[in-house]
């Protein structure tokens, strides 16, 4: 069974507590659950992961990367929260792999502060999915499954 990795980067381990007007009042767990569902669903396996440490998301990505090429791997979720705004190693990490990496927002971003305007994994991801609170984990994951569906 292929396998998506869903990578969350800082601070969402924190979700349920953070700011719940913004990011809703579900879990990290209860997002993974979800996650984990959706992907039975269709036919894959998710692995869940989280970091606050950008060099353990880039890891993260590489070993995507190798899975990807090796064919175990369909693809990668990846809501990397702030550092969609400050990462050019993100950015270039992914242009790397060549997996197909989809950017997920919980918020709006451009609804937000100017900061959050500009992310520098959007011009290097698959799609971006932004603003439907945690059911934007699921339609990306529903995304990939169509990807690795028309790749064949
Ligand atoms: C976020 C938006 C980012 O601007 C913020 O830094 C986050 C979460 C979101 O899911 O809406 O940590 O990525």
């Amino acid at each position: 069974m292929p396998t998506i990795l869903v990578l969350n980067g800082p601070n969402l381990n924190l979700l349920g507590t953070r700011e719940p007007a913004t990011y809703g009042s579900m879990t990290l767990a209860d997002v993974e659950a979800l996650c984990n569902a959706a992907g039975q669903k269709l036919g894959f396996a998710v692995e869940c992961r989280q970091s606050n440490h950008e060099g353990v998301l880039i890891d993260a990505l590489h070993e995507a990367g190798r899975g990807y090429k090796a064919g175990g791997v369909a693809g990668v979720v990846f809501n990397a929260g702030a550092y969609s705004h400050s990462s050019v190693a993100l950015h270039d990490a992914i242009r790397a792999i060549e997996v197909p990496v989809i950017e997920v927002h919980i918020s709006n971003v451009h609804a937000r502060e100017s900061f959050r305007h500009h992310s520098w994994l959007s011009p290097v991801a698959a799609g971006i999915i932004v603003g439907f609170g945690v059911d934007g984990y699921v339609m990306a994951i529903e995304a990939l499954a169509r990807k690795a569906a028309a790749k064949g």
